[in-house]
């Protein structure tokens, strides 16, 4: 899309309008350029920060000069809410369906039909992954987004523009012109990243919300909300793959006269006109064979990418071909599905259990036959609240459908009613605390029943559970298990308590030989050590997650200088809105709360946050990367010499790096910082004379 001159010359731009004023048009092309870097190549060149300088710098002239924006500008994604419904939108040519096919004979089966259909023709086959999202189709016309829709019936769906420009790897605007095409509608998947995904379910839990059953469905439900700035922050994704509809300019195809003959070709192009597209991971094959091969390849390796993908699309390469074949009203003959395995199973719902979690939220687990889902035997799975109890009418005694993909927890899909008999029997809510018989509340508006005895034993469990953990203070080896039978022996009773086990007890007990009681002594002496983000993360403090809790380390000296803080003073900080900021505040004005973190200073553990001084300064101020075999210094040893000195390491090159640390056989670490001037390259020996000088 950029040739490696063009993006040169707009690093080049960059850096002078990071300094200087600039006008809109320069400022627009740099953002643009930045934000391909950043959604399309997943390689950004600059910093958030600097893109947000530059940014607010085009915001600025254009609110200045109203008249000079244009519609692509990267400032013109932001959209208002909607009050009302969204307008249905007939599609240019409907969204059809895909043939499912699910073996070597079904693959076959469609080739020879292939082959009927067209004399036998020499035909040769496109493979790309089948993204797990929600469908969607986009129009440009004059090389402008003019339209997105979704799926919606086939034929007609939900114009959902507004929400399409929140998706940063859908460009605004794009060359189509320099491929001699006027109006083009494309299809493709928008989906939620893996990662991205579970950050969204921990926010949903942290506001005690029970989480999406998986990405697909994130996908179609963000697609579809009214609140465009709500969509942005799901940090949606799209890709490519399909053309649909062209209407050529009166030019007619002139830079590449045969790219668009062939789907690898029409992938390219969208390529270039600055789509993800599956063009790298596609391949061409001649035959079934070498398909079928490929096809059992990425099912191997689908657990390694970053997004779910449930099968691979197998299409005719020859778009003349393709023609030829045409459609039947449900799909096209000219591609078909590969579908992996199902991650799905049927087993039986059993009984139901009522779980008490950290904040006295009540959870209903069911207990199901043990089946085997995708190598993993299951034999519990959460139901999250009553309405979804409800909502699915589960009873006991069901048969249901219970689906786990990839790191997704495992949920159930529906009973199947069908095969009732009769016996099968309500689930019924308690009414009261399982484990501490307190009645339980909802509080109005929420999904979710509670105890509210902060003293419940099942709460103090939890915290204490929720403050080892690997997130948190990370104390390996003190698991579920073990931090159970202590808190029921004795041996602790709250948070701080960890820190004064009596060791000798604990080697008296079943299962606890002297190495594994030196391990845990010293993991949790270790623990004290964590930075402060992690245990303001352990407190667990209601809506505050991994996130929230680096905000709050990175803007004080320690953490006592939380208490200080004004409602106010905490929403200014980022990403803290009304909830979280009531939240902490009540946090760090209970006395009790206080006297825990008091009691927690006193044992040692730290409570300083980044914005205190680092022990010595030599390097203070700078940040560091180290790459390749440095002629005698450990990589470990080295960080932890930058560290000491006052230096903060970072773990990729960005234009947030000043230095990076090369040794012998750098790679491509190395070849990236070359390219960003700020960064200095330097080696071992400057290292050390740093620290010396
Ligand atoms: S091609 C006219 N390619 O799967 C047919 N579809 O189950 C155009 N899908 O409705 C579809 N990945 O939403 C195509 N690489 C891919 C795909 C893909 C996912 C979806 C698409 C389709 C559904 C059918």
């Amino acid at each position: 899309m950029y040739t490696t001159e063009e993006a040169k010359e707009l690093q080049k731009d960059t850096e002078r309008l990071l300094k200087s004023t600039g006008n809109e048009d320069e400022l627009r092309k740099v953002l643009r350029f930045h934000e391909y870097r950043y959604y399309i190549l997943n390689d950004p060149l600059i910093s958030d920060s600097e893109y947000d300088q530059l940014y607010k710098k085009l915001e600025k002239l254009e609110k200045e000069n109203p008249s000079t924006i244009t519609p692509d500008s990267p400032t013109q994604r932001v959209g208002s809410s909607l009050n009302t419904d969204f307008v249905t939108v007939p599609h240019l040519i409907s969204m059809l369906s895909l043939e499912n096919s699910y073996n070597a004979e079904d693959l076959i089966d469609w080739h020879n039909r292939l082959n009927n259909l067209t004399d036998n023709q020499k035909i040769t086959f496109s493979a790309e992954p089948k993204y797990d999202g929600a469908s969607i189709s986009l129009i440009y016309e004059d090389d402008l987004l003019d339209r997105g829709a979704t799926r919606g019936d086939g034929t007609a769906g939900d114009d959902i523009t507004t929400n399409i420009r929140q998706i940063g790897s859908i460009p605004l605007s794009a060359k189509f012109s320099d491929h001699g095409i006027k109006k083009i509608e494309i299809r493709g998947e928008v989906l939620l990243n893996k990662e991205n995904f579970k950050k969204y379910n921990e926010s949903l839990a942290e506001e005690g919300l029970p989480p999406l059953a998986n990405p697909r469905n994130a996908a179609a439900g963000s697609l579809r909300m009214k609140d465009p700035a709500a969509v942005r922050k799901r940090k949606l994704e799209a890709i490519l793959y399909h053309v649909s509809f062209i209407e050529l300019n009166e030019k007619g195809l002139k830079k590449y006269p045969d790219l668009l003959n062939t789907h690898s070709g029409i992938l390219q192009m969208l390529s270039e006109c600055g789509f993800r597209t599956p063009v790298n991971e596609k391949k061409v094959f001649n035959n079934i064979a070498d398909v079928l091969k490929f096809c059992h390849e990425f099912e191997n390796k689908r657990d390694e990418l970053p997004y779910e993908i449930d099968g691979i699309v197998v299409k005719v390469n020859e778009i003349e071909i393709q023609q030829q074949v045409g459609s039947t009203t449900h799909h096209p003959r000219w591609a078909i599905a590969y579908k992996f395995k199902a991650r799905q199973a049927t087993s039986k719902l059993l009984n139901v259990e009522f779980q008490v979690g950290r904040t006295g939220s009540i959870t209903p687990v069911a207990k199901i036959e043990p089946v085997p889902i995708g190598g993993v035997t299951v034999g519990s799975v959460s139901l999250f609240n009553e309405g979804i109890i409800e909502e699915k009418d589960l009873r006991l005694g069901d048969t249901v459908i219970v689906e786990r993909a990839g790191d997704v927890i495992p949920y159930i899909v529906k009973p199947l009613t069908e095969l009732r008999t009769g016996d099968e029997k309500k689930i019924i809510f308690p009414t009261h605390c399982p484990v501490c018989g307190d009645a339980l509340v909802k509080p109005e508006g929420e999904a979710v029943w509670r105890c509210v005895n902060i003293n419940c034993p099942a709460q103090v469990v939890e915290r204490i559970i929720h403050f080892v953990s690997k997130d948190a203070m990370d104390i390996k080896t003190f698991g579920e298990a073990s931090v159970t039978k202590f808190y029921e022996l004795g041996l602790i009773s709250d948070i701080p308590s960890v820190y004064s086990i009596d060791f000798e007890k604990v080697s008296s007990l079943e299962g606890f030989k002297q190495k594994s009681v030196e391990n845990l002594r010293s993991a949790i002496e270790n623990s004290k050590k964590q930075s402060l983000n992690r245990l303001i993360y352990g407190l667990g403090i209601r809506y505050v997650g991994e996130t929230t809790a680096k905000t709050l380390s990175k803007n004080v000296d320690t953490i006592f200088d939380l208490p200080k803080y004004s409602l106010e003073d905490l929403q200014q900080l980022q990403d803290i809105g009304t909830k979280v900021a009531e939240s902490v505040f009540d946090f760090f004005h209970n006395e009790d709360n206080i006297k825990m973190l008091e009691e927690l200073s006193g044992k040692g553990l730290n409570i300083r946050g980044d914005k205190s001084e680092p022990v010595s300064g030599k390097l203070s101020g700078y940040t560091f990367l180290f790459t390749g075999t440095l002629p005698t210094l450990k990589r470990n040893a080295a960080e932890k010499m930058a560290e000491e000195n006052g230096g903060k390491l970072l773990s990729s090159v960005s234009a947030n790096l000043n230095y990076l640390v090369a040794g012998e056989s750098a790679g491509s670490k190395l070849a990236k910082a070359q390219k960003i001037k700020s960064i200095k390259i330097i080696n071992e020996e400057d290292f050390l004379n740093m620290i010396q000088s």
